[in-house]
């Protein structure tokens, strides 16, 4: 039986997503951090799910990414993975699984490989690049992320559009290059000016993914819970809101609560009879 809205049962792999950029083809890219919104994500047909440390804010509560644990994310990986059937999986290395040393960095790739990823994402500029080389040839697929990249946000002063001075630019240009040069298999570029990604996006052969990077990068990436309005509150002007799940969500709940305060629910065909042969509960709650 298909299933409605798959697009195409080919599982995705690194090879096909820098084929597209071959081609002139753009892909798409949706984070997820659980098994619903993995399922979800994966039958839309985007072709690859990051299981990103922004997991920290939009599941987790968390204020930033920064406090978001290995172990935390590998739980989420775990989940997605088993979500997830045709879309590649990348996992996001999160703060402090790769600063302090290669050996680490190196153990925890593994581990988001145990756990079902088929690549890491990690943040940085040409710093990274030998870490990058180390992980490649390892066997573990490397996606790069530069631009604005909140593990920094101390350092950056806070969430702000980069590379907007002609050396900042530069800067950003030979970072992707040397990345793209260590084996990164693509870079993300978030929070950059529409110009400097399409210049970025020319000069390497490997597919960027925008995020708050304007429309001429390879491919583009959204935090699910914002595309799906999960969460009250504005949102960052490069997001598009496809849903206001937070608002139908709480309404659905307030009319379950006014159901039971005003015992309509459950009525007679939601409840079971004494006669009736021992009924088996058809359906799975939760699923
Ligand atoms: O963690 C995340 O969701 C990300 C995307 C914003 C690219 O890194």
């Amino acid at each position: 039986m298909s299933t409605p809205g798959r697009t195409d049962s080919t599982r995705v792999t690194v090879p096909w997503i820098q084929a597209r950029k071959a081609r002139g083809e753009l892909f798409t890219a949706v984070t997820a951090w659980d098994f619903p919104t993995a399922r979800i994500v994966d039958n839309a047909g985007i072709d690859l799910v990051l299981v990103g440390d922004s997991l920290a804010n939009t599941a987790l509560g968390y204020e930033s990414t920064l406090p978001v644990s290995l172990e935390e994310m590998l739980v989420a990986v775990r989940a997605v993975r088993r979500g997830v059937r045709r879309a590649l999986l990348v996992a996001d290395m999160p703060f402090g699984s790769y600063q302090t040393s290669d050996e680490r960095a190196l153990e925890a790739a593994v581990a988001f490989v145990k756990a079902g990823a088929e690549a890491v994402k990690l943040e940085g500029g040409r710093v990274r690049a030998p870490l990058v080389k180390r992980l490649v040839e390892n066997g573990i697929p490397v996606l790069a992320h530069i631009g604005l990249t909140p593990q920094s946000v101390h350092v950056l002063g806070g969430y702000r559009v980069q590379g907007r001075s002609s050396a900042a630019a530069d800067t950003l240009i030979e970072d992707a290059r040397a990345l793209a040069a260590a084996g990164a298999f693509g870079v993300v570029l978030e929070g950059v000016p529409a110009s400097l990604a399409a210049r970025i996006t020319a000069s390497i052969a490997v597919p960027t993914i925008g995020i708050g990077a304007g429309p001429d990068c390879d491919a583009q990436i959204l935090v699910l819970a914002d595309l799906l309005g999960l969460h009250p509150g504005p949102v960052p002007r490069f997001v598009r809101r496809y849903a206001d799940l937070y608002g139908t969500a709480v309404d659905a709940v307030r009319r379950y609560r006014e159901d039971v305060v005003s015992r309509d629910f459950p009525s007679p065909a939601e409840s079971y009879g004494p006669l009736e042969p021992a009924p088996e509960v058809t359906g799975q709650t939760g699923r």
